[in-house]
This record gives C-alpha cells, sequence and structure tokens, in this order.
C-alpha cells in the first residue's frame, strides 16, 4: 500500500507507516474495521490505489496462462484488476466490503465494452456465500489489509470458494518491521502457514518484476493449487 513516498524499514523492506497518506488510513481505523474501510472511500483516502490495473495482472492476462472460468478478487476496490480480467471466456466477480468502493467501481466501469464479464458486490468475503465456486481468486493488497487474527478464516474462506482444481493467485506485498496496520506486517511465510495446511500448495513464488516502481523489490507473485490426490492402489 502506498505508491508513493517510497520509505524503506530494516531489511530493505518498505515500511508504509511512513507514507502520510497510510497514517491518515490508520486514523480512521478505530473501531470497527468495516466502518474504517467505509471512512477511507469516504474521505478519499486510498493511498493503495494505482487508478489502473497492476502490470503484471495485463501482462498475465496476455500470456494466457491464467484458469478461465470464474475468477474472484476479493477486496477489489476500484476494480481496475476485475475488468483487466474479465473477458468472454472468464466471468469476473469483484467484491468489497465498502459501498461506496462499489458503487466508484460501477460507475467507472459499467459502459465499458467487457462489461457483461464482470459485476461489483457489496460483501463481506468472509461471510459472503456464492452460487458457485471459483477457478481463480486474485487477492492484491487484501491479505496485507486485515488484521493479522483474520488470517487463518482468509485461508479457510479461500479454500471454501475455490474449486477443487481452482487456483489462488497473490502478489504478496513485503512489509515487516513495523507497527500496526492497515497495511500489516506480511511476509511469505505467513500465506503459507495458512493455505499449506489447508492442501494449498505453492507452484510458484517469485519476485514480481512487473511491480510498480515504489513496490519494486517488494512484491511476489505467489501461485497455489491444491495437491493432486493420488492414489496409492
Ligand atoms: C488495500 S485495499 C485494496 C484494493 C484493491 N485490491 C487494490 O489493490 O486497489 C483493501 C480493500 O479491501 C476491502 N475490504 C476490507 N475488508 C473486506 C472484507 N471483509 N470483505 C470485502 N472487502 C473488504 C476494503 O474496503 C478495501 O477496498
Amino acid at each position: 500500500m502506498g505508491s508513493s513516498a517510497p520509505a524503506r524499514a530494516a531489511g530493505g523492506r518498505r515500511d508504509p507507516g511512513e507514507n502520510p497518506a497510510v497514517g491518515r488510513l490508520r486514523e480512521l481505523f478505530t473501531g470497527d474495521a468495516a466502518d474504517g474501510w467505509e471512512k477511507s472511500w469516504e474521505f478519499g483516502v486510498t493511498p493503495w490505489d494505482l487508478g489502473k490495473p497492476t502490470p503484471v495482472i495485463e501482462h498475465l492476462v496476455r500470456s494466457g496462462t491464467l484458469p478461465k472460468g470464474r475468477a474472484l478478487v476479493p477486496g477489489c476496490g476500484m476494480g481496475y484488476d476485475v475488468v483487466a480480467l474479465a473477458s468472454p471466456e472468464r466471468f469476473v466477480v469483484g467484491l468489497d466490503i465498502s459501498d461506496l468502493a462499489v458503487k466508484k467501481a460501477k460507475q467507472w466501469s459499467s459502459s465499458l465494452p467487457n462489461a457483461d464479464y464482470f459485476t461489483f458486490l457489496a460483501e463481506d468475503f468472509f461471510k459472503w456465500i456464492p452460487s458457485e465456486q471459483f477457478d481463480l481468486i486474485f487477492d492484491y493488497t487484501f491479505f496485507c489489509a486485515l488484521d493479522p487474527s483474520l488470517r487463518v478464516a482468509w485461508g479457510e474462506t479461500v479454500n471454501r470458494l475455490l474449486k477443487p482444481d481452482g487456483e489462488l493467485l497473490a502478489l504478496i506485498y513485503l512489509i515487516s518491521d513495523q507497527e500496526g496496520g492497515p497495511p500489516y506486517n506480511n511476509t511469505v511465510a505467513d500465506y503459507q502457514k495458512v493455505l499449506e495446511p489447508l492442501g494449498l500448495k505453492a507452484i510458484l513464488m517469485e519476485d514480481n518484476e512487473l511491480a510498480i516502481k515504489p513496490r519494486k523489490g517488494c512484491e511476489k507473485i505467489g501461485r497455489w493449487k491444491r495437491y493432486a490426490h493420488q492414489s496409492s492402489l
């Protein structure tokens, strides 16, 4: 989070807390988190917002290597990545707990040529029950935005919402050695800790070479699938 005002913490990682906009964001989180997110949208304190899809998503879409079918982007914000992923082969649901975020996402995107292939819903990721599971879930600055006490539930929800052969794609925004959040400290190990016990195995973990400049060197691409079940008979 924080696409401007780079500041490095110990270990070469970014300290988002040094970005004044992130400081303002944190001041909005005095009680209920859902209320904090609604206020951030209301006051326009959205330091994570790139104003465009993240470049690696456009690259992966062009490469044709992402699962087709149904995709979910939880905590989608303005939904640029939702729109970038949507096509006749891939229907995308963008989910955000903030009514205002969803309203804004719909406003800018509803007359785009691919508008039939995505939708935005104002729902809590942890409580929402869709009619069908997903072939792909894409997480970008959602996991790190959640209070760490929700991480196990995040993993369980991803697991519940993915089809048996579905894939989780996450851009991991590495943050360490700083206090509080959002965004909270997070490492690759934090994801592994909640995903591995559920049988989700990392099939790819590499630096995101296409990260935007202020996040270069602080972002990994992770892709997870379920362990293939092989009969020993
Ligand atoms: C840091 S922003 C990231 C937005 C977007 N992924 C991006 O990269 O621009 C996190 C978003 O998650 C949303 N959010 C937080 N808790 C949520 C929940 N429980 N369910 C759905 N959305 C949630 C917030 O409203 C906010 O828009």
